[in-house]
């Protein structure tokens, strides 16, 4: 099972859905870090579609890199932490967004807060598309959520099931999943 065909989806959120909520979120962004230099991180894989639409909704003027975090593995959250961060000396003293697709357990999140925050951000905020409040498990404020959702697992707009599924325009339940 390892197909889209033979993926068992439920559709959660249109792409209508999406587009106007990512609008919004960036209308606020845009209207909230008004002083000091704005730095964007965009967590690679699973973000790489919300960023782009993401950052065209913000109208400041920001710098965007990526980084690349991986816990997951199928639908679990893996305890291996795998990474390629690419900050190359670029955080010190700015305002920090981090853009995740999604933040499930809060590991892969509370890993990457660590290494911003060893680099002296002036701040460090975090958006994300989507957010399982459930299963959630850090203290760590998520300031811009997209949709808060429940405990399963979804993909489409970037976000995959072993990378299968990231094309797909709106976000669907997994239905296979068992926790
Ligand atoms: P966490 O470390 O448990 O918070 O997991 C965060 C990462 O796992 C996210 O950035 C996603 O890449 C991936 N992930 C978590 N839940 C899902 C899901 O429901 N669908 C697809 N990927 C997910
Ligand atoms: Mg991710």
């Amino acid at each position: 099972m390892d197909h889209p065909a033979d993926l068992n989806l439920e559709l959660y959120l249109t792409e209508i859905e999406i587009s106007e909520r990512v609008q919004e979120m960036g209308e606020q962004i845009s209207s909230e870090f008004t002083s000091g230099k704005l730095l964007i991180i965009s967590v690679l894989n699973g973000a790489f579609i919300f960023t782009a639409d993401l950052v065209r909704n913000i109208t400041i003027n920001h710098e965007l890199i990526f980084t690349k975090v991986r816990s997951y593995n199928g639908i679990r959250s893996g305890n291996e932490i795998e990474h390629q961060l690419m900050f190359d000396g670029r955080i010190k003293g700015k305002n920090v967004l981090i853009i995740e697709d999604i933040i499930d357990t809060g590991k892969t999140l509370d890993f990457l807060l660590g290494e911003i925050d060893k680099k002296e951000p002036a701040s460090i905020s975090v958006a994300a598309l989507l957010w399982k409040p459930d299963v959630y498990g850090y203290p760590h404020k998520i300031r811009y959520v997209g949709f808060s959702i429940p405990h399963e697992f979804v993909i489409g707009y970037g976000m995959d099931y072993n990378d299968y599924g990231r094309n797909l325009k709106d976000i669907y339940i997994f239905k296979n999943y068992k926790s």
